[in-house]
């Protein structure tokens, strides 16, 4: 089977065409990081009208490039929530457009769900894992029994890890998108210069809440005005902090639910000290960690085509009248 991701959740305009769950063909992701980034943000507006704009032209050039013919599709996968409604909004209607034309079947797919599953396009990994889910707008433990079966375990209360990152980024002037531009400023900083607080970590819970150190962070660097010599040491040491809680907090839920794979997804698993510290801490704890490449991390079309083709093979496709939706629940349900 040939099958069409399209996203379109936040500012990426995203296209992918996958062979079963094994073959990427092709993903191509479209950033508008140069619009965005004079507002050290996305700005929603903004975002939507450009997909209006781009999407087909860009759909066209992403056919044409790769030398694809819509007519060799056989299903549409698409995102249809949670994010940027007026983003989504465009490409589910895009894609509702293909599937009615090419008299395809149509598989609407939530986008976090898709982030717990892109580790599927590179390994298999057998069920049940953990997946934790840090992007921009979201940080949530799930428990994925199977292709469509998740389970809430624990989510942010307040701010994603990823929109910490964004946040201090933004005050600081480093550019965007601020994890990014963090990573890259905390090469060589001392870890431990700042000891930042280490939020929810004494909780008896899988939740985070990321808002507390995110406002520590800006006291300390009003009091403290970073200056060449000790910006990278601060920058490394609120790194070091999200790190922290992200690692302790999943492998504490692993180690209590008896799971011993863990998946992570989203933009934030691109973080190479994260990767680093979930390596340390788990070999001590014979629990297993995944993550995907980088370009499976961030939002990608791969990831929807991936989780279209599970839901499809389990029977599910989706009315043309499915809506999109800004906030999205998790399908705890299964198939
Ligand atoms: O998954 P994603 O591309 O979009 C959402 O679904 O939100 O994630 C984007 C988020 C942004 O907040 C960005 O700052 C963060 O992922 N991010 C990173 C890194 N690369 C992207 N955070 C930390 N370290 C990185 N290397
Ligand atoms: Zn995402």
């Amino acid at each position: 089977m040939y099958i069409l991701g399209i996203d379109t959740s936040c500012d990426d305009t995203s296209f992918s065409i996958l062979e079963d769950d094994t073959n990427v063909k092709a993903n191509v992701v479209f950033n508008q990081n140069e619009l965005h980034r004079i507002f050290g943000g996305v700005v929603p507006e903004i975002a939507s009208r450009k997909h209006i704009e781009y999407i087909e032209p860009l759909f066209l050039q992403f056919m044409r490039s790769h030398q694809f013919s819509p007519k060799s599709l056989d299903l549409i996968a698409v995102t249809a929530g949670p994010g940027l409604i007026g983003s989504i909004l465009v490409g589910l209607s895009f894609a509702k457009g293909l599937s009615l034309s090419l008299g395809k079947p149509l598989a609407a797919v939530n986008h976090i769900e898709a982030h717990a599953m892109s580790i599927f396009l590179e390994k298999k990994i057998d069920f049940p894992f953990l997946a934790l889910v840090v992007s921009g707008g979201h940080s949530l433990i799930l428990l994925v029994r199977n292709y469509c079966h998740f389970e809430v375990i624990g989510s942010t209360r307040d701010d994603a890890a990823g929109e910490a990152f964004d946040k201090i980024a933004k005050f600081l002037n480093l550019g965007y998108p601020g994890g990014v531009a963090v990573e890259r400023l905390s090469k060589g900083g001392k870890r431990d210069f700042v000891n930042f607080p280490r939020p929810m970590l004494e909780e008896d819970n899988f939740d985070f809440s990321f808002s507390g150190l995110k406002t520590s962070f800006l006291n300390f660097v009003k009091r403290n005005p970073p200056t060449n010599e000790t910006i990278n040491h601060i920058v490394a040491s609120f790194q070091e902090a999200i790190c922290d809680v992200l690692t302790e907090k999943t492998l504490r839920a692993a180690k209590a639910l008896s799971v011993k794979r863990i998946v992570v997804g989203g933009g934030v698993a691109s973080n190479e000290r994260l990767r680093e510290m979930f390596f340390e801490k788990s070999e001590k704890e014979g629990i297993e960690v995944f993550f995907p490449s980088p370009e499976y991390c961030t939002d990608n079309a791969a990831m929807v085509a991936l989780l279209g083709f599970y839901r499809y093979k389990s029977g599910i496709v989706s009315p043309i009248t499915v809506k999109g939706f800004s906030r999205m629940s998790i399908n705890y349900k299964g198939c």
